[in-house]
């Protein structure tokens, strides 16, 4: 029986690319992160992107990436970028691609982790920790709507992390 793939949605800081990593050598699945398909067909930085071609440039990148992922073959795990989820057509495409797993962060975990980051585009401002609050509430109801299972992982450690998300999919089979 062909696997399903593992989808992992959530706010920028919320540990996708982590977690991707961990299940993937635990469950012996390739992982792969929408973020870094997109620069590496592009061959520049999301933040080149956004500042040489603008955002909604990247969003229809993002979104031509899903259709074409819900066509290769499953058994993979997916961290998509943070935004991913706010256009509705993403919506669709993301609960067609696999198991949604929405990693919940509350935005001053996002603050703490991302202090001083540069590769956020969207957090480049004066007030970083404003816009990660006013993002994540415009966010908030496209998240759970795509997710099948919702994880509150400010002080989940990554095996905690790991062993929920497994548990669900082996309750899914
Ligand atoms: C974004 C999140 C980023 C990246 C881009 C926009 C967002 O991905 O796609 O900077 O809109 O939240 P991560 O969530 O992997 O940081």
């Amino acid at each position: 029986m062909e696997q399903q793939n593992l989808v992992l949605i959530g706010f920028m800081g919320s540990g996708k690319t982590s977690v991707g990593i961990k299940l993937s050598y635990r469950l012996r699945m390739p992982v792969e992160d929408t973020d870094k398909l997109i620069e590496r067909r592009e061959g520049c930085s999301v933040s080149d992107i956004f500042r040489e071609k603008g955002e909604a440039y990247f969003r229809q990148l993002e979104t031509e990436l899903l259709r074409e992922l819900g066509e290769s073959k499953a058994g993979k795990i997916y961290s998509v970028g943070g935004g991913t989820p706010v256009r509705p057509e993403n919506r669709e495409l993301l609960k067609k691609l696999g198991m949604v797993v929405y990693l919940r962060v509350r935005p001053e975990t996002v603050y703490e982790r991302l202090k001083g980051d540069k590769t956020r585009p969207l957090l480049q401002c004066e007030d970083p920790l404003g816009k990660i609050k006013a993002l994540m509430q415009d966010r908030k109801a496209a998240y759970e709507e795509t997710a099948d299972m919702i994880l509150d992982v400010d002080a989940m450690t990554l095996e905690q992390i790991q062993g929920s998300i497994i548990m669900k999919m082996v309750s899914q089979r």
